[in-house]
């Protein structure tokens, strides 16, 4: 994955960007940055890149299917599960939209995998690029007999990627932007870096510099930075939870078994009592320790982004080594101006995608 991300940067991302820059098109970074990842997600799963990032490529008919799959989600949250069965049973409404979005879905998925298998003729054994993660579930029985499982997995894992990332680092350019200081205090910590590679001549391009995701690994201000977005805008907002025993809460709620349990972590992240008097500021000082030369230790129950005990996310790591990669790209290569005027809001589902994407503009810094 870390291949894949660093290559994806290099040869996609930067020349889409410096297009972008040079014509000084505004464009949707939402957009861009849920093809890229899509892109980027998807190659070492199948080992078929679908190229979602290059110029023209027409909007998948997958990646609406993932949005609906989302929206949908969060309409079942919101009503009572008699109700969305009912629908389901008839085939009307939010209901019907997801059949046809899985349709979609499995669809794309039999497509990759076509593709994947086309792939392997053409691949030499031993080939380090026809190793993917999807081989290690085709080996696996318990999805050989299990077609279902094998389509909903592999449909988990791009989803995961594709929105999640994605929806993330919209948010962490529109809080950039509102924070000049914090975009030059990351410059800053990118600034000695980018140095050593120009005096190494280590560096693959001469008008752009590409970190590579071991060098930003111990970066712990962007770290902070990625963190404070995440706490504020979660790209998971809600979680549900479903209650195995009678229990009682901590605040003296008591819950049956069976009760549904949704917990807002957009919320969460605003509550005063959680993260003191600035909870609604964008500071990533919050995150470090006294000298700034630390990450402070926050428990996962407080910062539930990535959720907490034995279901945490399995892609933190991988997400945290892809938003340094490519924040680091952007940022330092680029200006990057939030389009002003425009109303940014979220949209209701269960990914904190901005409805109307976010609008902005590119200029290359002068090196
Ligand atoms: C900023 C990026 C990401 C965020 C904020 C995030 C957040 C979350 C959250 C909140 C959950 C728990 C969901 C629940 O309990 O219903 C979760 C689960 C999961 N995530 Fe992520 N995720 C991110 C990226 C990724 C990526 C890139 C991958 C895979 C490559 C991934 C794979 C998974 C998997 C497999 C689970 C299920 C774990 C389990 O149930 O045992 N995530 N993620």
């Amino acid at each position: 994955m870390t291949g894949s991300c660093r290559d994806k940067v290099e040869n996609g991302l930067l020349p889409v960007l410096m297009h972008m820059a040079s014509t000084a098109t505004p464009f949707d970074l939402q957009d861009l940055t849920t093809r890229l990842v899509f892109d980027m997600t998807a190659a070492p799963l199948f080992s078929v890149d679908p190229g979602l990032l290059s110029p023209n490529m027409p909007p998948m008919d997958a990646a609406a299917a993932m949005d609906t799959v989302m929206e949908v989600a969060l309409f079942r949250h919101t009503v009572p599960a008699s109700c969305w069965k009912a629908m389901r049973r008839l085939n009307i409404g939010p209901e019907r939209k997801l059949a046809a979005a899985h349709t979609v879905l499995g669809g794309f998925i039999e497509e990759m995998m076509e593709k994947r298998k086309k792939k392997e003729h053409v691949a030499n054994e031993g080939d380090p690029s026809s190793v993917d993660i999807l081989s290690s579930y085709i080996d696996d029985p318990d999805y050989q007999q299990n077609d279902g499982l094998l389509h909903a997995t592999l449909i988990n894992y791009t989803i995961a990627g594709r929105d999640m990332i994605g929806t993330a680092l919209t948010w962490v350019f529109y809080n950039l932007a509102q924070n000049p200081h914090v975009m030059s205090a990351i410059r800053n910590e990118l600034s000695p870096i980018a140095s050593r590679k120009a005096a190494t001549g280590a560096n693959n391009s001469s008008t752009m510099v590409i970190f590579e995701p071991e060098e930003t690994k111990s970066l712990v201000y962007m770290r902070a930075a990625l963190h404070e977005s995440l706490r504020l805008h979660p790209p998971v907002p809600i979680e549900r939870k479903t209650a195995v025993a009678d229990d009682v809460m901590p605040s003296g709620h008591v819950v049956h078994a069976g009760d549904t349990l949704l917990i807002s972590l957009h919320f969460m992240g605003r509550m005063e009592g959680v993260w003191g008097k600035d909870c609604r500021e964008y500071n990533p000082d919050r995150w470090l320790s006294e000298d700034g030369k630390k990450l402070r230790y926050v428990p996962s129950h407080k910062f539930l982004a990535f959720s907490s005990g034995p279901r945490l996310c399995l892609g933190k790591d991988v997400s945290f080594m892809q938003m340094n990669t490519i924040v680091a790209a952007m940022v330092w290569n680029f200006d990057v101006e939030v389009v002003e005027g425009q109303r940014v809001q979220p949209k209701m589902s269960c990914v904190l995608q901005m409805k109307n994407g976010l609008m902005v503009k590119l200029k290359k810094r002068d090196m």
